[in-house]
């Protein structure tokens, strides 16, 4: 089971924006940009630090114009399960005018809805009705390419070799070797013979940052959403926007591969120039009021490519995506869990936990294979040609679910782990979209088995999404998993999931702090937190006893007489 990630450019004397039509301001607020507002370390009480994130796909969230491709109106109509379900804020997945090369994060305009999606105005009123449930919305932001619509890369190819316009991007007489994170050469050759710089798919050109165009250009994107209201972002990339100076050659060996992220440097990661860069970006959300904030996507191999990042002036926050390749093992999972605390304590930054997201195998089926497959994936693997048991796994999803939410800081969960869907690992192949597939020539199925639009309702599809046929087929069996099917069942995941935020919401112990291990069998992870709160996970196969005298506040399963049983957690009081 691959759980890897896919992450693995004159000064002018004008800087026309990309799309002069546009206003900067979103008229009905008209935002104080101080000049050089100082930058101040975040407050530790900022909400994000510890607050539960809900990741929506707008694509498969909810389909109000029945097209089968899901949309802001859907998002707002659906707000109510996310409110009940009792999250801080709701993530939004790119919802821009793109061509969908690589599912919107081939951005055409930065400061615009995909008509597919909706419009500006039912983005407002997606973040006013988010608000009046007291959920904040954060928006994702696209920095290290765009897509090859954007009207500056037209632009770049009709200017020609030696223009201003090629220079905001990474265009090259000669390519060098780096190879696309998504498969293939990461340089694509045009008509006049140059060649450009895309780290991701060949619709998705990088940004020259050294260009200050590039850099005034996303600062108005900051400000354009700031403006609308969103509480912060979600940076794609992050860690790849500067390029080594001279683009020198990647050493053979320190790539390891597509799909291979943290390994040992690479020219086009963690260059130092990012640093400055988020210390401006953190002065731009300073300067609006609240604690607007941001969450980076960097996924770092090792604490200390993490650690720079994570200052008080800088970005502060970047997800934790460590316990997504961690299979089903105490002792892997507390490793991580006690690198990944010691760094946010260390630092004083904030590293959201995460156990699933779009571009990662649903956890049901992660869990719910032989668990070497999950530490050494196998080309069969790659192809989703794998035995799972769904029921094993999704025990395992839901014990992981209670120490997900018990963890010291915030938590993020995708939409649908909720409903403890599975891969969808049955997608024909001319079905697919995930520019993945057919770059890697095939020898990796690709995302979209965890981006099937949600079931809402009924016992077939669409499953009341929207439309008759949506945009990736959903399977036929899930009408147990449908949101309304697990309300009406007190044991459901979505119950346990919505029991688990209304006693993290209320018990003082949970949240941002610290963690006590207790002693335990090797196969159990349990730790307290002050006041009067324990965590107990069984990863073994024999059931364990459960500490004398606490009160069971809430179980991922059946507990048996005092025991603990596998592959199930159990919150303690
Ligand atoms: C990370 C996003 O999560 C992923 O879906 C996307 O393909 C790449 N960045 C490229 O933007």
């Amino acid at each position: 089971m691959s759980v890897e990630h896919p992450e693995k450019s004159g000064e002018h004397a004008e800087r026309p924006d990309e799309h002069p039509e546009k206003s900067d301001e979103h008229p009905e607020k008209s935002g104080e940009h101080p000049e050089n507002p100082v930058a101040t370390p975040f407050d530790q009480d900022a909400w994000w630090r510890d607050a539960v994130v809900y990741q929506v796909y707008p694509r498969s969230f909810a389909d109000a114009n029945g097209d089968g491709q899901g949309d802001l109106p859907g998002v707002l109509s659906r707000l109510d399960h996310l409110a009940e379900l009792g999250v801080d804020a709701i993530w939004l997945n790119p919802f821009y005018p793109s061509p969908l090369a690589d599912g919107g994060y081939d951005v055409a305009d930065h400061r615009d809805v995909d008509p597919r999606y909706g419009t500006l105005a039912d983005f407002d009123a997606l973040v006013a009705g988010a608000a009046a449930r007291d959920i904040k919305v954060i928006v994702d932001i696209v920095p290290n390419h765009c897509s090859a619509e954007h009207p500056w890369f037209r632009q770049a190819l009709a200017a020609g070799p030696g223009s201003p316009e090629r220079e905001r991007f990474v265009f090259r007489d000669e390519p060098n070797n780096w190879q696309s994170i998504f498969g293939g050469p990461a340089w694509t050759r045009v008509p006049d013979g140059q060649w450009y710089l895309h780290l991701f798919d060949s619709g998705q050109p990088d940004w020259n940052w050294r260009h200050p165009d590039v850099v005034a250009m996303f600062e108005r994107v900051l400000r354009f959403w700031l403006d609308r209201g969103v509480a912060g972002f979600r940076i794609d990339v992050a860690a790849m926007l500067f390029k080594q100076d001279g683009l020198p050659d990647v050493t053979p060996g320190s790539q390891g591969g597509p799909l291979s992220p943290g390994n040992s440097p690479v020219p086009y990661e963690h260059q130092p120039e990012l640093l400055e860069l988020y210390r401006s970006w953190r002065k731009i959300l300073d300067a609006y009021p609240g604690d607007r904030g941001t969450v980076a996507e960097i996924w770092f191999g090792h604490a200390d490519q993490a650690r720079p990042y994570l200052t008080g002036d800088g970005l502060a926050q970047l997800f934790n995506f460590r316990l997504m390749p961690t299979p089903w093992s105490a002792g892997e999972f507390r490793a991580v869990i006690d690198e990944s605390h010691r760094l946010a304590r260390e630092t004083g930054g904030s590293i959201p936990w995460v156990l699933g997201n779009h571009d990662v195998p649903r956890m049901v089926t992660r869990f719910g294979v032989d668990q070497d497959l999950v530490r050494a994936p196998t080309p069969e693997v790659l192809l989703g040609r794998l035995d799972v048991d769904v029921a094993l796994g999704t025990r395992r999803a839901r014990a992981a679910a209670l120490l997900l939410l018990a963890l010291p800081g915030g938590a993020y969960i995708y939409q649908g782990d909720e409903l403890g869907l599975p891969e969808h690992l049955a997608i024909p192949d001319e079905a697919r979209q995930d520019p993945m597939f057919e770059r890697t020539l095939r020898t990796f199925i690709g995302r979209d088995g965890c981006r099937v639009p949600l079931p809402w309702s009924g016992t077939a599809p669409p499953y009341g999404f929207g439309g008759r046929e949506t945009w990736l087929p959903q399977p036929e069996d899930w009408a147990a998993l449908t949101v309304a099917a697990q309300r009406a069942d007190p044991g459901s995941t979505l119950n346990l999931y919505r029991a688990a935020l209304a006693v993290r919401r209320g018990h003082p112990a949970l949240g941002d702090g610290d963690l006590t291990w207790l002693d335990a069998p090797p196969d159990v992870l349990a730790f307290a937190r002050e006041p009067g709160f324990v965590l107990m996970v069984n990863f073994g196969a024999e059931p364990v006893p459960l500490p004398p005298g606490q009160d069971v506040l809430l179980a991922s399963g059946p507990l048996d007489a005092g025991l603990l049983p596998p592959d199930t957690g159990v919150w303690l009081s």
